[in-house]
């Protein structure tokens, strides 16, 4: 008897195509993609590997690839892998074909897909879910884990049943009763996404050196002191709780590599997806990102001038990419704040 559950993921890219790939053993995965990655993934297959040295392949033949809304309607699971920006046209999209009550996670990084997609499907089981690690695409078809960490998602008895097959695909959920405080505590750590794409490095390597570091510590800091106004308290996801971070990202080098190493593995592929929207020329997720703390500074009558200086420059590398400077950019961000 084939027990496998069935699970859409909406909108294949680099996490949808990463969890679809790991997941395919253990589910009958669906892939709802755009024209131009359908076509990739039915001319190469799938690769998924992760920096723990894991590899497999999935021939074209064996991926269940499609292009309409349609084919994610008798699935039993539905993950929403889309960039925010496009959350709002999935959701409609999706409560066209989804039966009432399928559970829907949306593993989407910003505080309010999850919100936005039960907007649009109230009789659905949304859950906010939350990716922790980098994936990148070193070539076509192949999708790469750069860095460590557990999926998480809302607690919920809805989403007991698929847990097995998340967990045997190497994929453990994390069943969490504060996502709303795990998201923030994640777009405090996002907070470096549009650095990395302005550094133009690797991940690795930035984060490598004290000044990079230090532009994150100041956006992170102002962050924090937004949050903090609002009432809200980030969820813990290093050893160290989020308000000790910018201290830690301020250290010199040689200390930083030694607290760093405890907190995080990161191959030397690992980049920001921020980095590869500016490299493909698409719209990035700036505005939900740094751009929500500009945007909860200004309904409590604050300003968040470091972070809305970032959100100004990833505006300019959208039209015309423009590699910075870690040491002009820091001395910018200083006297913007
Ligand atoms: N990449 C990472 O390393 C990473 C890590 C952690 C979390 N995340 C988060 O995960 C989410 C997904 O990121 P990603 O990097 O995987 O994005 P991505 O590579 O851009 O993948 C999203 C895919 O969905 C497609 N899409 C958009 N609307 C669609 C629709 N209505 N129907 C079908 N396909 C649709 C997009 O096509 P178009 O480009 O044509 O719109 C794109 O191919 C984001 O919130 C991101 O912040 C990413």
């Amino acid at each position: 008897m084939n027990t496998l559950p069935r699970i859409a993921i909406y909108g294949t890219g680099m996490i949808g195509n990463y969890l679809g790939g790991r997941l395919h053993a253990h589910a009958h995965v669906r892939f709802i993609a755009r024209p131009r990655v359908a076509a990739t993934l039915r001319q190469y297959g799938l690769t998924v590997s992760d920096l723990h040295g894991h590899q497999q392949y999935v021939a074209p033949h064996a991926l269940d690839v499609h292009t309409q809304p349609e084919a994610a309607g008798d699935t039993e699971l539905v993950l929403v892998t889309v960039k925010s920006a496009a959350t709002t046209e999935v959701a409609h999209e999706l409560s066209k074909v989804l039966a009432p009550g399928t559970p829907v996670i949306s593993f989407q990084n910003g505080v309010r897909n999850a919100d936005e997609l039960r907007a649009s499907l109230p009789s659905h089981r949304v859950f906010a879910g939350m990716v922790p690690f980098n994936v990148t695409q070193p070539e076509p078809g192949h999708f790469h884990q750069g860095s460590s960490g557990d999926l998480m998602a809302e607690r919920s008895a809805d989403l007991e049943s698929f847990l097995p097959a998340f967990a045997a695909s190497g994929l453990p959920i994390q069943l969490r009763d504060d996502m709303q405080a795990v998201l923030w505590a994640k777009l405090l750590i996002n907070l470096n996404n549009p650095l990395n794409a302005l550094s133009g490095l690797p991940l690795r390597d930035e984060l490598a050196q004290q000044p990079w570091r230090r532009c994150l510590a100041l956006l992170q800091r102002e962050g924090l002191q937004v949050l903090k106004v609002a009432g809200i308290r980030p969820a813990q996801l290093t050893p160290l709780p989020a308000n000790w971070l910018p201290s830690v990202l301020s250290l010199p080098n040689a200390l930083f590599q030694r607290v760093a190493a405890r907190m995080l593995a990161i191959d030397p592929l690992a980049r920001s997806s921020t980095w590869d929207d500016l490299q493909t020329g698409r719209r990035t997720e700036v505005d939900y990102v740094n751009g929500e703390i500009v945007r909860l500074a200004m309904s409590k009558g604050l300003r968040a001038p470091a972070n809305a200086h970032i959100v100004a420059l990833i505006r300019k590398a959208e039209q015309s990419y423009v590699r910075q400077d870690a040491d002009a950019l820091l001395n910018a961000l200083r006297t913007a704040a």
